[in-house]
């Protein structure tokens, strides 16, 4: 009866959360990304190319308003030198200076450029706001588990159309099997070969797809290699901290601990 009874909880428990999952309704797939792990840093190389992406594709309707510009000289980041920083800035569109009442162009000092398009989200924080997405209920325990957060659903969705689409009041929707109830308002932005690599990297798809989430992640946590340092210290002094007071504890009960043998 118990058995039973145990057995019709669980098979409960695994429905409602299949369930719940099927109403997330967007599938995410695991990728290995450089900077996983307690000892996983950016590859330079793949945000240069992520930013690239972001440049010639993504930039056309998203913004980046809460970046700097001048962070992508940074260390750990893109570490773009300062003068190819500054010709980037300068690219980028006007900018309105309260101060000389009037548009100037970008400088290092200056953010990215707000998205253009109205309906399309601002990316500097995607990467973040997607990242305990995942997993039964929306607990983000498969980015706990599996690694899985928000550079892998960026990807996912990159590389979830299926090709299908549909109108609704004037709106084009286009299916995709990683977006929340499967109907995304993007049009596919990357198709495979969108770009030119001067490292000569694949431009396929999903590399292309990678590579822009990867410079995402950065750009929604730049200083995500400075805080696993930290954490990796405090781990580290708190397993000393733990061997030493175990020892001092031994030491101070020896002589009672004998003292009882003794007796
Ligand atoms: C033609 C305009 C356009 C381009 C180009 C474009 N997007 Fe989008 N994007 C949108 C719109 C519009 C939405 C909102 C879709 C919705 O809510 O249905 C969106 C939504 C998103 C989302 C949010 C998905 C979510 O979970 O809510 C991400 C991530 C994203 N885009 C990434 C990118 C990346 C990366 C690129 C470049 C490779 C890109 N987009 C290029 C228009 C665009």
């Amino acid at each position: 009866m118990m058995k039973k009874l145990t057995l019709s909880a669980l098979t409960a428990l695994g429905l409602s959360a299949g369930a719940a999952m099927a109403a997330e309704g967007g599938h995410t797939h695991d990728v290995d990304f450089s900077f996983e792990g307690p000892f996983g840093s950016f590859d330079q190389m793949q945000l240069q190319r992520g930013l690239q992406v972001y440049t010639e594709v993504c930039s056309a309707c998203h913004g980046l308003r809460y970046v700097p510009i001048r962070t992508l000289s940074d260390e750990g980041g893109p570490e773009l030198p300062e003068d190819q920083v500054r010709a980037y800035a300068a690219n980028l569109s006007e900018i309105m200076d309260p101060e000389l009442d009037d548009f100037r162009a970008r400088t290092p000092n200056d953010h990215f450029p707000m998205s253009s398009l109205e309906n399309a989200p601002d990316l500097s924080l995607m990467a973040k706001a997607r990242a305990g997405y995942h997993g039964p209920y929306g607990t983000g325990l498969s980015q706990l588990f599996n690694g899985i957060g928000g550079p892998e659903h960026i990807v996912s969705i990159l590389t979830g159309y299926t090709g299908e689409e549909k109108e609704e009041a004037g709106t084009i929707y286009y299916e995709n099997t990683a977006f929340a109830g499967g109907w995304i308002a993007m049009a596919p932005p990357l198709m495979g070969e969108d770009v030119e690599f001067a490292d000569g990297h694949s431009n396929e798809l999903h590399h292309e797809a990678e590579d822009v989430a990867a410079f995402l992640t950065w750009a929604a946590e730049p200083k995500m290699m400075a805080r696993k340092q930290v954490g990796f210290t405090a781990v580290l002094f708190l397993v000393i901290l733990s061997v030493l007071l175990y020892l001092t504890n031994k030491a101070i009960w020896a002589p009672i601990k004998k003292r009882a043998k003794e007796a």
